[in-house]
């Protein structure tokens, strides 16, 4: 019952704003009052106010995007052990903390790791824990809508999918951390397609076609079909919620794109930006809140899929404040071709298709030089990796998660667990998300693996020694 009203919302929001009626409507909700429209003045309202420190970071990737890093140094109880870790850092002695890199989702923001606030959200307990956080927006979301050339309106900037954000935004804004911090090697936490960008960073190409980062770059290197991202940089990495290989989701609405074609899709929605009238979205959703608020969820939640039980209904008003952050259409149509994927099932780069005189004048052979897209090398994975997946997440299913794993080395995997009754957004709205799951995700990020020989006191203690030493 309820995903069908979710359902209805989504229709409801995509006529809307495929009909030039929408606009006659925006014009008229204008006079609802409204957030606050920067987005980069809106996410500092979730930090700075709790005494946290924020800083912002324009990082420019080899194609022009100029994207938003953002940078939490320390946690709030030690401002004065940062200024005299910052003393013995300049005189060059003391360890630094170590860098930890947050990446959301689809339709997300870096938002995602902060609307729970401290105590609860991710990015604040790291900080407190000792973390240098920094927490990346990839191209085309509300805070990284900037080219150095190219305009937001222009079709030509939204011509990418989640390839490009492995190719280019995580290697740039990596690069840019780890010279920025002086550390040698960062940690990584990725939520839904903030793991999927992480593993086609670090697989790199089969060997096949040439790969976007290969567009760009003449290095030899790349040419061989090396990583875009090198395997020393990301020393461990948390995949929360992981979508690789999606042929069994279950999200009626990203089930809804899969039966329409690539080029349908581009025909139907343009070149652009999905959903570019993200006010209105903004406005109908918060109608929506005051006529039934448990209708009121976002577009994001219907999309995903999330579990009322476990979700904050006072905080509703504020997720929809930051979501849907936007995206691309072509890279919606990357994901509905994931789930309409014939087995053999693989990661494989964008299908353009074979017919070069298509509506995006674009195809394979002239994009890749072969007929089929490339293939994401998954095994070529090194980095240990700890995953957590929720039983009724329709995004991260079970059997496309066995796959993930086969597709893996062996012993990759460090770390497995799948949490009881778990929806997608469970994973960074959920209430009991620090409980349940943080708790083990800095566990394992301070370097403790065994989980399996682990009681709780041996983890805890482990725990301990991996925020202290990081102090
Ligand atoms: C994938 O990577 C592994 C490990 O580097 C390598 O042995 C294998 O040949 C690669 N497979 C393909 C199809 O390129």
């Amino acid at each position: 019952m309820f995903h069908c009203l979710s359902l209805f919302f989504y229709v409801l929001v995509l006529a809307l704003s495929l009909t030039s009626a929408a606009r006659d409507i925006a014009t008229k909700a204008a006079t609802i009052p409204r957030l606050e429209t920067d987005p980069l003045t809106k996410l500092a309202e979730l930090v700075v106010p709790y005494g946290y420190p924020l800083d912002v970071h324009n990082v420019e990737t080899e194609d022009g995007f100029i994207l938003t890093l953002l940078r939490i140094p320390h946690g709030r109880a030690d401002v004065e052990a940062a200024s005299s870790a910052k003393l013995r850092r300049s005189v060059g002695t003391a360890a630094s903390r170590p860098v930890i890199f947050l990446q959301h989702g689809l339709l997300d923001s870096a938002a995602g790791f902060l609307v729970n606030g401290p105590g609860r959200s991710l990015a604040f307990l790291l900080a407190d824990a000792g973390y240098d956080v920094w927490l990346g927006n990839v191209r085309g979301n509300t805070l990284s809508r900037s080219h150095a050339f190219l305009d937001a309106s222009d079709a030509r900037f939204w011509q990418w999918s989640y390839d490009e954000m492995a190719a280019y935004d995580l290697p740039a804004m990596m690069q840019y951390a780890l010279r920025t911090s002086g550390a040698p090697s960062l940690r990584y936490v990725g939520h839904s397609q903030g793991t999927t960008v992480l593993l086609a960073a670090l697989a790199g190409p089969t060997g096949e076609g040439r790969v976007p980062s290969q567009r760009a770059s003449d290095s030899d290197a790349v040419a061989k079909g090396a990583p875009a991202v090198p395997a020393g940089v990301v020393e461990r990495a948390v995949l929360l919620a992981p979508v690789a290989v999606a042929k069994h989701i279950s999200s009626v609405p990203l089930l809804a794109m899969a039966a329409m074609g690539t080029d349908d899709m581009f025909t139907l929605m343009g070149l652009h930006e999905f959903l570019p009238s993200q006010e209105l979205v903004a406005q109908l959703e918060g109608r929506l809140c005051v006529v039934q608020p448990y209708l009121c969820v976002s577009f994001l939640a219907a999309l995903c899929g999330y579990n009322p039980s476990n979700l904050d209904i006072t905080r509703l008003p504020l997720y929809l404040g930051y979501t849907p952050a936007g995206t691309s259409v072509q890279n919606m149509a990357h994901w509905a071709q994931a789930v309409r994927a014939r087995a053999p099932n693989s990661m494989r780069c964008f299908d353009f298709g074979v017919n070069c005189a298509s509506f995006s004048g674009r195809c394979n052979q002239r994009m890749y030089g072969t007929i089929e897209p490339p293939r994401y090398n998954l095994t070529a994975i090194t980095t240990p990796l700890a995953v957590f997946t929720g039983t009724h997440d329709r995004l991260s299913t079970p059997l496309d998660l066995e796959y993930l794993r086969e597709s893996l080395g062996p012993g990759v995997v460090k770390l497995s667990k799948n949490l009881e009754a778990y929806e997608h957004l469970d994973f960074i709205w959920g209430i009991d998300a620090k409980e349940l799951l943080y708790d083990d995700v800095l566990r394992f990020l301070s370097g403790d693996d065994d989980d399996d020989d682990d009681d709780d006191d041996m983890g805890s203690t482990a725990a301990n020694r991996g925020s202290s030493a990081a102090l």
